[in-house]
């Protein structure tokens, strides 16, 4: 299969030394590009700025922003099988970035901000045969948040996790997730290594994709 896969947190720019950003550190994506790999699939990872290395042998495609996330997958999308999206995508923006470092006794106190692009609902309508797969970043609630976005987002599968613990989510190696399914099925796997992770999530593309190296 053809496996597109996103990775990471996005930052957007407030000036160019500073900008808004998450604690995702791209080790669940990079899990997922190694393990697919290793299973004889093509890969290309989109990546934000992750703190992990990526495996040499994915075709990479590095961003900064969301809105350069979403182009990026809007241009490989034809090419995949399934995209897998497990970026942690910056939902907010500075409206206007400044061009020049913001000096502190000139900084507004407050930032405008607007939304960024949702990249899954983007490319939704160009989603056809292929097998798209979310992630859910919760700190309550994780099934009931992760139905919802399932539905939204019209995805095949949702990969549910509370990163409200210390062992599971970001920066760690570790997580512990649930995975929903648009039929209906839901499997909450115990606490396992984010490599074993993307076997079982791998596992599920290619039932549900139907294999083909
Ligand atoms: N996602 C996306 N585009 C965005 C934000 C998120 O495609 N602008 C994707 C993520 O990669 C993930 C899924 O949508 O696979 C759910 O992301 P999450 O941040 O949990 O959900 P949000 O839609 O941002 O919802 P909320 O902020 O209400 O939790």
């Amino acid at each position: 299969m053809n496996i597109l896969i996103t990775a990471g947190p996005t930052r957007e720019p407030i000036d160019p030394v500073r900008f808004i950003s998450n604690r995702s550190s791209g080790r669940m994506g990079v899990a997922l590009a190694e393990a697919a790999l290793a299973r004889g699939h093509a890969v290309r990872l989109v990546t934000g700025p992750i703190a992990v290395p990526a495996p040499p042998a994915a075709e990479r495609v590095a961003v900064v922003t969301a809105q350069d996330m979403l182009a990026a997958v809007q241009a490989n999308l034809d090419w995949s099988d399934a995209l897998i999206m497990s970026a942690a995508v910056a939902d907010w923006r500075p409206r206007t970035p400044s061009p020049l470092k913001l000096k502190k006794n000139r900084m507004p106190a407050q930032l405008e901000m607007e939304r960024t692009p949702d990249i899954l609902q983007a490319v939704a309508a160009r989603k056809g045969g292929r097998v798209f797969v979310g992630f859910a970043a919760e700190t309550g609630e994780p099934e009931e948040e992760a139905r919802r976005k399932l539905q939204a987002k019209r995805l095949d599968l949702i990969v549910a996790n509370d990163v409200s613990r210390a062992d599971a989510g970001f920066e760690v190696d570790t997580n512990r997730v649930t995975l929903l399914a648009a039929d209906g099925t839901v499997e909450a796997l115990p606490l396992m290594l984010k490599t074993e992770v993307a076997s079982r999530i791998l596992d599920w593309v290619e039932a549900h994709a139907g294999f083909r190296a």
